[in-house]
């Protein structure tokens, strides 16, 4: 089985980025890490980043007939994005929803997700190790 990893704006600069808030791993690792783990289950994990929400919107398109995941962390575009709850919604290939930090313990205004509600799952405040459970989640989903 595929999975498609989409990280969105500014988690490239994970490692550097206030890590109090999301810690000292980097993109990379964590990467690597969902590659690693995917590879020992069975899966092939596909990662990308980008801070432009069109390009997140193609991956996601792209997904559609070659993955039966999907991983999403949109990093700000959580907060603000119809069109990437749209995409997400009109491929129809089930999303977790992951967050390196607790957002409901933060501003308000990250209190709200528009992809939530497209989400099979939404994964949020326990870092990297969010991923691997939403990665976990998906396989075992997968084998019904
Ligand atoms: C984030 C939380 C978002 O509110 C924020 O805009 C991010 C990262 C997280 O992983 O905790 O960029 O998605």
């Amino acid at each position: 089985m595929k999975i498609y990893v989409l990280h969105g704006p500014s988690l490239n600069l994970l490692g550097t980025r206030e890590p109090e808030i999301y810690g000292h791993t980097t993109l990379t690792e964590i990467n690597q890490g969902l590659i690693d783990h995917g590879k020992a289950c069975g899966a092939d994990v596909v990662c990308h980043q980008s801070n432009h929400e069109g390009q997140l919107i193609d991956w996601v398109h792209q997904a559609r007939g070659q993955a039966q995941g999907l991983i999403v962390n949109a990093g700000a575009y959580t907060h603000t994005s119809i069109a990437l709850a749209d995409a997400i919604s009109a491929v129809k290939i089930p999303m977790v929803e992951v967050h390196l930090s607790n957002v409901f313990a933060r501003e308000s205004y990250r209190h709200h997700s528009y992809l939530s509600p497209v989400a099979i799952g939404v994964i949020c405040g326990l870092g990297v190790i969010g991923y691997r459970l939403a990665l976990d989640a998906l396989i075992e989903r997968q084998k019904g």
